[in-house]
């Protein structure tokens, strides 16, 4: 989310390590608030990254890795669209307690900064919604992505549009691109949380 300030409490670009983001969203969680919010600000992230994906993945027995899960979000609306087999990632526990029993297969405390503890070319989709933001989740990230991810399957993201360039994510994608490692399918500014004027990138990318 960008530099405007979205909630009630600390702006999100003033957080600056992973242990202020953590009890962030950990507090955010507290009475289903972050659901909530999410719900009256109509943050569409999940939806428009969703609708993106099942545009070129018609194989809907798919395993997905949703990366920065949160509360499930990004879960339910892959639901909707008649997925089932996803498993979810995030360094928040109390959001991660949120996410609808037997939504997703597994469910995993981590911090997506790090290695991955997974094998390569594993999944079919990695989704990354919402998490490419302030002091969250790095560029290098990406990296892990197209690593657990088959080849021919998708990375779907989005990404703050107020720190694409200066946090590394434009000439990461670009590096992956260039080394044949990723193609761009798809690649706009979504409208992701319009409702308080922050914007996104989203960005589809097929694993080659
Ligand atoms: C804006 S929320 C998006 C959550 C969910 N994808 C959605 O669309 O509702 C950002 C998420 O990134 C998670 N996050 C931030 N930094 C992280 C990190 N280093 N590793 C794993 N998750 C992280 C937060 O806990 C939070 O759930």
């Amino acid at each position: 989310m960008s530099q405007k300030d979205i909630g009630n409490k600390t702006p999100l670009h003033e957080l600056k390590t992973t242990k202020e983001v953590m009890k962030y969203y950990d507090d955010w969680s507290k009475d289903n608030k972050y659901n909530n919010d999410m719900n009256d600000w109509e943050y569409s992230g999940p939806k428009e990254t969703s609708q993106i994906l099942a545009k070129y993945q018609k194989d809907k027995n798919i395993k997905i890795y949703d990366a920065g899960c949160g509360s499930g979000l990004v879960g339910l609306e892959l639901k909707k669209y008649g997925y089932s087999n996803f498993d979810g990632a995030d360094i928040s526990k109390e959001l991660i307690n949120k996410v609808p029993i037997n939504l997703y297969n597994e469910l995993k405390q981590l911090d997506l900064n790090k290695k991955i503890p997974k094998k390569n070319d594993i999944y079919d989709v990695v989704m990354c919604v919402g998490t490419f933001t302030f002091a969250h989740v790095k560029a290098q990230a990406l990296d892990e992505f197209v690593r657990i991810t088959k080849k021919n399957g998708f990375i779907c993201f989005t990404i703050n549009e107020a720190i694409y360039i200066d946090y590394g994510f434009k000439s990461k994608i670009d590096s992956l691109v260039s080394c044949n490692l990723i193609k761009e399918i798809e690649f706009f500014k979504s409208n992701y949380l319009a409702s308080k004027d922050v914007n996104a990138w989203l960005g589809l990318y097929k694993v080659l």
